[in-house]
């Protein structure tokens, strides 16, 4: 909720500020443009609505900024976000002459705000406040821009809008910058003639001398109210933080045998932070991003139950029930945590995931496959050669793969490993799988042709067929790390292909398998064979070229 009402009124905000911008702009066009351009813009940020809409989301986002600077658990943080809040900071003292001396001065004194006196004033008699307020532009556009970004670049489809938000983000205060310049020249030329200059300040009922004055008491007031309110805000949390280590310390150990002491209702993140515990949080702890998520192992009953926020941005992700988001889970006791994401994991590990990558135990369907001799092949041969034979051969092989629905496991060496029905069932599964080793083999007698004159002996394949439970999962090391399956099924058909051998076929197909497919073997021969971990022989069909498996039915 709190999240929400900043994110709701950094929104409306920006919305002013982006309109402002526009407004400016339109000097780029001419004066008349320009002023046209004001009433508008003051006619619909003026009205009581939105009047109560545009400073109930100031208060509100500037107390929330506070309140969230309150609960830091460390005042360091990711360059873009310290960017943010500086810009933020810097706001209030530029923004405050820029409040008082349009919207106020309009209100209290009667005075006629218009671009033209304005721009007046700011060039003509101090320009420093013209400069002020081109920071102005500056600072708020940033501050606002890097909020967006730090919240959209969640969004699966932020990374496809990027360089267009990215020049937009650049344009649109330049070109209100240069809206400006183009009014302030314009008023320059103008006011090469006093009574020009006298009969504008005339018109716009210019504050006395003594409201002026006032003013500037008033902007000074607003701007040591806010830093007081600022180092009101550091100073509680200093005394919160030792108030909080009065009430006892918790210890967590991470993986190694790392262990961190920190005060009880600490979060996690905060206690890896504190650390020196390398933690992935794209979202810099707000908990939305789900990436520093932890398993939580000894302890975790002793953790608070996660918030229906939590638990939300838990399911997306299909964490399993010992997963707890650390930005967002505070420790009351020692306990073991794991950070499940690598370090530097990125927005693109906070995106939905299906649930098995945590890993579940599924029935799916394997294909292995693997060249023949292709280490004598290889004898005799440029790296560069063998590199590019082998790119060629991965590339048909992949290619087939994908076509007939499944998934690249890996590449071993020249051996290839696919799966399939991870997500359609085995039934699919088992049809994709033969679709594949069709098409693996169609693919390698193109190749071949396409090789002829750099091989002197056609490259040939061993295809291995195979399906049952297997345990599947998102399993590796940083980047190393990839789905695949593990489990007796997969080294049965890892045993088939390398059977391919004894047999001279291209493809073995175990009878299960082809029984998920729906698919009649029985024209082809059928052997029995002992497998490991197996209590009763398998069934296997075998044949010499798998382009004589039947073309599926429809299903794919
Ligand atoms: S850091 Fe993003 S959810 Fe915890």
């Amino acid at each position: 909720m709190v999240r929400r009402l900043r994110l709701i009124s950094g929104l409306v905000l920006f919305g002013y500020v982006l309109t402002h911008l526009l407004n400016h702009a339109l000097g780029l066009i001419s004066f008349d443009a320009l002023e046209a351009g004001g009433a508008v813009f003051t006619a619909f940020w003026r009205s009581w609505p939105l009047t109560i809409l545009l400073y109930g989301a100031l208060l509100v986002h500037l107390a929330l900024a506070l309140v969230a600077i309150f609960a830091r658990e460390r005042l360091m943080m990711e360059p873009a976000e310290a960017l943010r809040y500086l810009m933020g900071v810097l706001i209030v003292p530029l923004a405050a002459l820029h409040v008082l001396g349009t919207r106020f001065t309009h209100a209290v004194y009667g005075v006629d705000d218009s671009y033209l006196y304005i721009v007046t004033v700011q060039v003509v008699f101090d320009v420093t406040i013209a400069i002020q307020q081109a920071a102005l532009v500056v600072v708020v556009w940033l501050h606002g821009c890097i909020g967006l970004h730090l919240w959209l670049r969640l969004k699966p489809w932020y990374g496809r809008i990027a360089s267009t938000a990215l020049a937009l983000a650049v344009f649109v205060p330049t070109l209100a910058l240069g809206g400006f310049l183009s009014a302030a020249r314009e008023v320059l030329r103008l006011a090469e003639d006093p009574d020009w200059v006298g009969e504008v300040l005339r018109q716009a009922n210019i504050p006395s001398p003594e409201a002026i004055a006032e003013i500037g008491l008033l902007r000074d007031g607003l701007v040591i109210g806010f830093f007081a309110l600022l180092a009101l805000t550091l100073l509680a949390r200093l005394l919160w933080r030792i108030w909080k280590r009065r009430r006892g310390m918790v210890r967590l150990t991470y993986p190694g045998d790392r262990r961190v002491t920190v005060a009880k209702g600490t979060t996690v993140l905060d206690a890896s932070r504190l650390g020196g515990i390398a933690h992935a949080s794209v979202c810099g702890g707000r908990g939305r991003c789900s990436t520093c998520r932890v398993r939580v192992g000894r302890g975790g009953a002793m953790l608070p139950p996660p918030s229906g926020e939590e638990r939300r941005v838990l399911a997306r992700v299909g964490a399993a029930p010992n997963v707890r988001l650390a930005c967002q889970t505070s420790v009351l006791a020692d306990c073991e945590v794991t950070p499940m994401l690598p370090p530097a994991s990125g927005p693109r590990a906070a995106r939905p995931r299906p649930g098995y990558l945590q890993g579940d135990e599924r029935e799916i369907a394997i294909l292995f496959a693997d060249l023949r001799g292709f280490t004598t092949l290889s004898e005799d041969r440029l790296p560069y050669d063998v590199v590019f034979i082998l790119n060629r051969y991965f590339t048909a092989m992949g290619t087939a793969v994908e076509d007939a629905g499944g998934r690249i496991d890996k590449f071993i060496g020249d051996g290839v490993m696919a799966l399939f029905g991870i997500e359609k069932g085995i039934a699919a599964g088992s049809r994709n799988a033969m679709e594949a080793a069709r098409l693996m083999a169609r693919s390698l007698d193109e190749l071949n042709r396409s090789l002829a004159s750099d091989l002197e002996q056609p490259l040939r394949i061993g295809i291995g067929l195979h399906s049952g439970a297997a345990i599947v999962g998102e399993m590796g090391y940083g980047r190393a790390t990839s789905v695949t399956a593990i489990g007796d099924a997969v080294n049965t058909a890892s045993r088939l292909e390398a059977l391919t051998k004894d047999y001279a076929a291209q493809l073995i197909v175990s009878a299960p398998l082809a029984a998920h497919a729906g698919l009649d073997l029985s024209t082809f021969p059928k052997h029995q064979i002992d497998v490991r971990g197996r209590s009763a022989p398998l069934d296997i069909h075998v044949l010499a070229d798998a382009q004589m498996l039947p073309p599926p039915a429809g299903d794919s």
